[in-house]
């Protein structure tokens, strides 16, 4: 079996020195190399720790650039390759550890100016953050602006520990423990072990309901909730396809994306691949009714009021649970404007998934649809009250849904495969 990859990264901090136990710890679960910052390097120098961890590493962008050619029929054109940022590329994790005021500036605003900025923006893996700074600079507006936003981007965060600090200072901006990244670090690559022969279905954003060649009927969905959720699973290691309404979002590296208009063009995609789907999370906003009748061309306007007959569209939840296999774990969702809990309790009587989540949509404080953030309640056989979720970006409410999920089910319960 291949070992997982894990890209360190040092920023310039007194913590740097911390760093050896940490990769002493990670170097028995995976194959480890490191970056260092220059401000970094100042403080540990990259011969002595090289010699000292026996793992690679790397402080320039253009340190043993390997020149290449690429032949083409329009003849032959010069490539670089640069080694050392391929290694980002095959990570499964990278860590920044520890983290200055001044990386997290650069990581929240995309800088790529130096070999560690430059691999976080190549890397497809998650990023882990464990800052180390004073609490003046961890508690400043901007250090705290950049944290939310890199939060909403589901960069996760260890640490800071609140204690004593190199600078004299006592409060919040000490390194989280190094055991405690290493642990955290093991149990996501043995989560992503896990997930590795697991296929997920989802169904995100909204459906359109064509009326001529230029109106639909649609709602407010962005389809961020849905598409932060197939992102989280792949990140987990696990097979995603999703389908999706017509949404505005930016295309998902390893994720098989089938992109649909209506609600019986995603009835039809989702059997096609139902069946091989361990775990199918059906958070699309489907229209229920359709235009009973579809215009073929542009329907012209006169005096005289009209009245719009709809058809019911299938519910692809009903009929997903139908068909379903005993192995698979079938999650719906419930939008509702009013008496959440309640109608989703009624709603989950009549679609007896094995989770329903439910959220508020439609008022200015749980706009829930067409948002970044969300709160939702799980409703689970498994818990005898549901479980709250509180208002956070969808990205972490994505990966704190699938955490709770493998908690909650025992993923081999539901998929006996060998290597689970
Ligand atoms: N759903 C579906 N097919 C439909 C309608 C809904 O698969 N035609 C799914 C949604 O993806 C969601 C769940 O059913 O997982 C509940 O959807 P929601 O819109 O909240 O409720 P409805 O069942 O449509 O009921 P209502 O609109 O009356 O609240």
């Amino acid at each position: 079996m291949t070992r997982p990859k894990i890209l360190i990264g040092m920023t310039g901090s007194v913590a740097v020195y911390k760093v050896v136990s940490l990769v002493q710890a990670l170097k028995k679960i995976a194959d480890i190399q490191i970056i260092e910052t220059h401000s970094a390097a100042q403080l540990a120098n990259p011969q002595k720790l090289k010699t000292i961890l026996k793992v690679p590493v790397h402080t320039d962008l253009f340190e043993k650039v390997q020149p290449l050619s690429l032949n083409t029929a329009s003849g032959t054109h010069p490539l670089l390759f640069i080694p050392h940022i391929e290694f980002a590329r095959e990570a499964q994790l990278v860590l920044i550890v520890p983290a200055t005021a001044n990386f997290m500036a650069k990581l929240a605003w995309g800088l790529a100016d130096d070999l560690l900025s430059t691999a976080c923006l190549y890397t497809r893996a998650p990023i882990w953050v464990a800052p180390s700074m004073n609490t003046n600079m961890w508690m400043n507006p901007a250090v705290i602006q950049n944290r939310t936003l890199l939060l909403k981007r589901g960069v996760h965060f260890l640490g800071p520990q609140k204690g004593h600090l190199a600078c004299g200072d006592w409060g919040d901006g000490r390194l989280e423990d190094p055991v405690h990244i290493a642990e955290q670090a093991r149990n996501f690559l043995e989560s992503k072990q896990r997930w590795k022969n697991i296929s997920v279905l989802i169904t995100a954003g909204p459906t359109r309901e064509p009326l001529d060649p230029v109106r639909f009927i649609t709602n407010r969905s962005s389809g961020k909730m849905g598409w932060a959720l197939a992102e989280a699973a792949q990140n987990k290691g696990a097979q995603v396809c999703l389908v999706s309404g017509p949404v505005a979002l930016p295309p998902l590296p390893n994720v098989k994306i089938i992109s649909v208009e209506t609600a019986r063009a995603m009835h039809q995609a989702v059997f096609k691949y139902q069946k091989k789907s361990d775990l199918i999370i059906l958070s699309a906003a489907v229209a229920d009714y359709r235009p009973s009748f579809y215009h073929t061309q542009k329907m012209k306007k006169n005096k005289s009021s009209k009245t719009l007959s709809l058809t019911p569209n299938p519910d692809i939840l009903s009929d997903v649970l139908k068909r379903r296999s005993s192995h698979q774990l079938i999650v719906g969702f419930s939008a509702e404007t009013q008496q959440l809990q309640k109608n989703a309790r009624l709603k989950w009587n009549h679609k007896p998934c094995d989770m329903l989540i439910a959220n508020q949509v439609g008022s200015t404080s749980h706009p829930g649809f067409d948002s970044d953030e969300n709160e939702v309640w799980i409703f689970s056989k498994q818990a005898p009250q549901p479980v709250h979720f509180l208002k956070q970006s969808k990205t972490q409410l994505a990966i704190g849904i699938l955490d709770w999920i493998e908690k909650t089910y025992r993923l081999s319960a539901w998929k006996k495969k060998e290597s689970l």
